[in-house]
């Protein structure tokens, strides 16, 4: 880990958290790289916004992660990057040793992951996420600080906002939201928003 050279993409908000929990973990961050020009040559912690997202290469940094909170532009730029990913977990977090965790995933501080749950690519756990027993996350998922319980899952892009809870077994669907203090009591539909005590559908996402 040592030699490794740690570049993030981004240089907002999300950032700034993933590069403290990469270093936290031991990691040598050198440069965040983001493609708003007002950004560069700023510091963050003392490190460079060395520039657009393009001038990241394996040259400059050996390695990398997204430090995006929209899953769509995660998505967008891991599909796109030739890059080395890293998987960072921030050492006051805990995750069981039985549980898969996907490239490019952070598990940010006081995160907990129990036995048995799978861990998608480039998911954020964000800030005291907790992820019980056997559950499913899928890619680019964002759990901020929220409940899954014992075997639900979260698939592909869903995003559970602050405060909200998923009950034992409940799928939220791809790119599905559950919005701040919602409990999910029920299946939520791909592609749709829910809100409120229980959760009830307020939109669709466009
Ligand atoms: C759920 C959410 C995404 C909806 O956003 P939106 O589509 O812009 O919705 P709107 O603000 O237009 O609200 C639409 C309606 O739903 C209600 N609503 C929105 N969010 C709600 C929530 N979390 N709980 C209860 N009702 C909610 C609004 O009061 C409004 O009701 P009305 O039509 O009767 O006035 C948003 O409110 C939310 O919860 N964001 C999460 C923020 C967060 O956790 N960020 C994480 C940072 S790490």
């Amino acid at each position: 880990m040592s030699n490794q050279r740690i570049g993030i993409i981004g240089a907002g908000g999300h950032a700034k958290v993933v590069a403290s929990t990469a270093i936290a973990a031991g990691y040598k961050v050198v440069g965040f790289y983001d493609d708003d020009p007002q950004t560069w040559g700023s510091h963050i912690f003392d490190i460079p916004v060395v520039g657009p997202i393009s001038e990241l290469t394996s040259q400059s940094c050996s390695h990398a992660i997204l430090g995006i909170g929209s899953n769509e532009v995660r998505k967008r730029l891991a599909e796109k990057l030739n890059l080395e990913w890293i998987t960072v977990v921030h050492p006051f977090a805990w995750v069981h040793p039985e549980v898969s965790l996907g490239v490019g995933t952070v598990v940010c501080a006081g995160a907990i992951v129990q036995p048995y749950a799978q861990i998608g690519s480039h998911v954020i756990l964000n800030t005291k996420a907790s992820v019980d027993h056997d559950c499913y996350v899928g890619d680019y998922v964002h759990i901020a600080v929220s409940h899954l319980a014992g075997g639900a899952s979260a698939e592909e892009g869903a995003f559970l906002a602050l405060g909200s809870v998923v009950f034992p077994g409940v799928r939220v669907g791809a790119w599905a939201t559950v919005g701040a203090g919602a409990i999910a009591r029920k299946d939520v539909p791909p592609k749709t928003i829910v809100a409120g005590v229980p959760a009830r559908v307020i939109r669709e996402v466009s």
